[in-house]
């Protein structure tokens, strides 16, 4: 999506050897405008598959994911990754490990929300170790559900998590696609 690419040239900065800092437009302050047309390439992409709910992982993910559920008009579900006072008992759960806080996080989802009849479509702020996607996509099988395939917006092509979820079978549709930080710029895949 070459606005979004343009976005993360200007706004964008590259920290250190892996990350790159979005949070003035997608993960603290956020561009609705721009979030909105996210939404919309998703649509796009996933419109033919009868997809019934968006599922993503709290709390970057939301506002992309609400956005393709508004393009969708279907609702979204986020798992939440702390216990919740009415969130107890009849959910599906999923360790989800991240490697860059070495910890492992239980994420969760109230059993009222996703069942076998759901087509789902995940999606997420960021691929990286696609530890997050393989939880969710854990969760909807643990449902029953049949998963669609999966929406991005800024996918690292240089960690490991395009090729663990491409051999998951799950199709992925990634906005931006970075192939590599050279001398703290940006390289997209197709650049
Ligand atoms: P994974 O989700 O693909 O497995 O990746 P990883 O364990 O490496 O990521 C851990 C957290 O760091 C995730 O957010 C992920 O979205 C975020 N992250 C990964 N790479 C980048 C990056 O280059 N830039 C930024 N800004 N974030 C990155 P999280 O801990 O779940 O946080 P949040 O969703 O609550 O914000």
């Amino acid at each position: 999506m070459k606005e979004l690419e343009e976005k993360i040239k200007k706004d964008g900065r590259v920290l250190g050897a892996d990350i790159l800092k979005v949070d003035s437009f997608l993960n603290h302050q956020i561009d609705p405008v721009l979030m909105k047309k996210m939404g919309e390439e998703f649509y796009n992409e996933f419109k033919n598959q009868n997809v019934t709910k968006i599922i993503t992982v709290e709390s970057s993910g939301i506002a992309p994911a609400v956005m393709a559920g508004l393009s969708f008009n279907k609702p979204v579900v986020f798992a939440r990754k702390h216990k919740s006072l009415t969130l107890k008992d009849d959910l599906y759960t999923a360790d989800v490990y991240s490697f860059t806080k070495q910890t492992s996080n239980k994420i969760s989802v109230s059993k009222n929300f996703l069942d076998s009849s759901d087509n789902v479509l995940i999606i997420d702020d960021f691929l990286a170790n696609g530890q997050a996607v393989k939880g969710l996509a854990d969760i909807a099988k643990d449902a029953g559900a049949n998963i669609v395939g999966a929406g991005i917006v800024i996918e690292k092509s240089f960690q490991k998590g395009r090729s663990l979820v491409d051999e998951m079978g799950i199709k992925v549709l990634s906005l931006a696609r970075i192939k590599e930080f050279k001398d703290g710029q940006v390289v997209f895949e197709e650049d």
